[in-house]
């Protein structure tokens, strides 16, 4: 009696689950629509930002693990999409790559367009060891170029590091700094010298 019970019970919630349940890509539609209704424009910051790009699509379907095919050619497109600068200088001014890197300012709704943004890197990095506070998402960055030098390889690595970090690591959880245009070539080239200037405090 108890045995039949317990198997009927079983049944029960097993049809259950299909009445009310949802594949993992229905719920995601779901969560997609609620929030472009629910979400507003306001000034510089659009609900076009909740549109996923190829990139974003692969990663969120994938849990951050895609195929190995789909990542090689996505990176490979991300890539190819990266922007040297056309002077073939790399690196700015340091002074000015570490307040970039303490600035965590811009694309906010209350900023206004074309405002210069911050690169908001200590909130994941540690960098220079004067600044106490810094998130660790990502590695340390301290003494980056005293371990790696300043070879044309890996300013150019690190150039693209900084513009797009997806070219690296399909679902990095970096932001792509030069893809989506919220630092600029020039502010980018500061950032660069920040890691590799021997004079900069991250090489201290
Ligand atoms: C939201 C977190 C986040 C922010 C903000 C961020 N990074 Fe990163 N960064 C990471 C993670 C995570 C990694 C580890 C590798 C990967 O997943 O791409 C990384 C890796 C790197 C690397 C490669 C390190 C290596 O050893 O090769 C560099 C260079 C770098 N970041 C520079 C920066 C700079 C400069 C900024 C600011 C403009 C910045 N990052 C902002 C998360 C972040």
């Amino acid at each position: 009696m108890n045995g039949k019970l317990i198997i009927l019970g079983l049944g029960a919630l097993a049809l259950a689950g299909c009445a009310t349940g949802m594949s993992e890509a229905e719920s995601r539609q779901k969560a997609l629509a609620m929030m472009k209704r629910d979400f507003q424009s306001r000034g510089i910051a659009g609900i076009d930002r909740l549109n996923e790009d190829e990139v974003q699509k692969a990663c969120n379907e994938y849990h951050n693990n895609p195929p190995k095919e789909v990542a090689e050619r996505l990176q490979t497109a991300q890539m190819a999409a990266i922007k040297f600068p056309a002077d073939g200088q790399l690196l700015g001014d340091w002074k000015e790559g570490e307040k970039l890197a303490q600035s965590g300012r811009g694309m906010t709704w209350s900023d206004s367009p074309g405002s210069p943004n911050g690169g908001n890197c200590y909130n994941c990095h540690q960098l220079s060891p004067k600044e106490l506070s810094y998130g660790t998402i990502g590695p340390s960055l301290y003494r980056y170029g005293k371990i790696r030098g300043n070879s044309p390889e890996i300013q150019r690595y690190t150039y693209g590091r900084i513009y797009n970090a997806k070219a690296y690591s399909l679902c990095s959880n970096m932001p792509r700094f030069g893809h989506v245009g919220a630092l600029t070539e020039q502010q980018i080239k500061h950032l660069v010298a920040l890691l590799l200037d021997p004079q900069s405090p991250v090489n201290h």
